[in-house]
């Protein structure tokens, strides 16, 4: 009869281990025990990136990259897409279910309570030079809200985590949009909360005389899906910064400034950005062949293409596509939309990518929208952190009561000196023998 095990034979001492095998994986820890003596510390994994490590145990988001699904909480992300609204996908995600009309209804009610900012918070961030990136604008102000909020810390309270989650979530478009009219010199506009979550945000970044700011259906309802297609996306560089700076008990201001950090890397969040700018410079289909030979030649990246997890098309990506042409029909046709069609299609007939497995990603199209809707570049990878906030409060609040979790604290292997002696300046080698032995490309 088959065993939910696996023998492992050390060949340097032919001692066998029998490991359990759990969910398609071995304890980590379970090597420890194989060791060629007493004194060895015993065997450890090498794992740079994580590529083929499972940090922790979670309920919230399941990707097949092979298939290129992706679900929240069990529901296809395409029936969300078509279906809910942000702000009920966020109550899925941070509470596991879908909310009834009651529950839905007090969530809206309870985030639309903590759209506003503190005054000083404005000031705050009036600090920043006006022509600021608008995602170090939002990455120090999270931190900074740790300050006006220190009730936070007591984050084994669910109640405290819960009050938490509805002020970052309600918070973010507001600092978000504060950041955008400030790089313009436009006056802040306060939060109306008679509008939707997305048709708020909307107004606080574009609103300027109207009496009532009325968004076009079309496009909020597009910034809906956006933001719904953005909201998870299981152990990603940013999710892995939440619960690892979380784990330390930080309060979640903190964390999620972190993770927002994380997420501002032109090979995260920040690809949108790089996306659009590499749109614009290739400029018209003719020079995407000179353009492929590049990438092809390793000179640069394909933006927006290929991902460590789907090894297929992003099912977002999918989606984003077909609401670009949605969009085109109220704001005109963006002209990068061709530029990306067929830089897509000669890339999916290219060796180089279909051998990699390299298709478009959620930052392959969504960028020539955001462009579309009016916003300028830098504010892209802003426009990925406001949703994936309940993304990153989910998989932090599960961090935190997960027995199995303590402080995140991996291993390394030391490649450095063995012990010497410390030397004298007098003595030290001359400029020429010493520039030879610095760690010169390093630092
Ligand atoms: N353009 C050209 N070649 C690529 C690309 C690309 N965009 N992505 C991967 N490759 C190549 C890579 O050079 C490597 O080739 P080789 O085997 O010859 O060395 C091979 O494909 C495997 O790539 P990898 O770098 O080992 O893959 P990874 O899992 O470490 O990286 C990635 C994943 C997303 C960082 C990478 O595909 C990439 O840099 N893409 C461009 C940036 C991007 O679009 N990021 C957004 C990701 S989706 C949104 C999000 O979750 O943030």
């Amino acid at each position: 009869m088959a065993k939910d095990t696996i023998s492992v034979t050390d060949n340097r001492t032919g001692k066998t281990y029998e490991l359990p095998i759990e969910n398609g994986t071995i304890r980590a820890m379970d090597l420890r025990q194989i060791k060629v003596d007493k004194e060895d510390f015993g065997l450890m994994t090498y794992d740079p990136s994580l590529g083929n490590t499972a940090s922790c145990k979670s309920a919230i988001t399941f990707i097949d990259g092979d298939k290129g699904i992706l679900r929240y909480r069990g529901y296809p992300i395409d029936q969300l897409a078509e279906k809910s609204t942000y702000l009920e996908t966020a109550y899925l995600i941070v509470k596991g279910e879908l909310p009834n009309r009651e529950h839905l209804d007090a969530w809206t009610y309870n985030i639309t309570m903590h759209t506003m900012l503190h005054e000083n918070t404005k000031k705050f961030m009036e600090g920043f030079r006006y022509d600021a990136h608008p995602m170090g604008m939002l990455v120090g102000t999270v931190a900074a809200l740790s300050t006006f909020y220190p009730d936070a810390k007591d984050i084994h309270d669910i109640e405290c985590r819960r009050l938490q989650v509805r002020r970052l979530i309600g918070k973010m478009p507001t600092i978000a949009a504060y950041a955008y009219r400030y790089s313009l010199g436009l006056p802040y506009v306060q939060p109306d909360n008679e509008l939707t979550y997305c048709g708020n945000f909307l107004s606080m970044l574009f609103r300027m005389t109207e009496r009532n700011y009325k968004p076009n259906p079309v496009l909020e309802r597009a910034l809906e899906v956006l933001f719904i297609l953005h909201a998870d996306h299981e152990q990603n560089c940013s999710a892995n910064a939440m619960r690892a700076v979380g784990s330390s008990r930080v309060d979640p201001y903190s964390a999620t400034a972190a993770a927002a950090a994380a997420l501002y890397g032109p090979l995260h969040g920040g690809a949108n950005e790089e996306a659009v700018n590499m749109l614009q410079e290739i400029g018209s289909a003719d020079k995407i062949p000179a353009f492929i030979k590049s990438v092809k030649a390793g000179e640069r990246k394909l933006m927006g293409f290929g991902h460590r997890v789907y090894k297929n098309y992003d099912p977002r990506a999918k989606i984003i596509k077909k609401i670009a042409y949605e969009v085109f029909e109220v704001t005109g046709r963006n002209p990068l939309i061709d530029v990306a069609v067929e830089l897509e299609r000669i890339a999916l007939e290219d060796e180089y990518f279909i051998s990699r497995k390299l298709y478009p990603n959620v930052d392959f199209y969504s960028g020539i929208i955001y462009q579309a809707l009016g916003f300028p570049a830098s504010l892209f990878p802003v426009l990925f952190a406001i949703p994936r906030t309940s993304g990153w409060l989910a998989q932090w609040a599960e961090n935190v009561i997960d027995p199995d979790q303590k402080i995140t604290r991996p291993r390394q292997i030391f490649t450095g000196e063995a012990e010497r002696s410390y030397v004298p300046i007098e003595t030290r080698p001359a400029p020429q023998t010493l520039e030879r032995k610095l760690l010169r490309g390093r630092l």
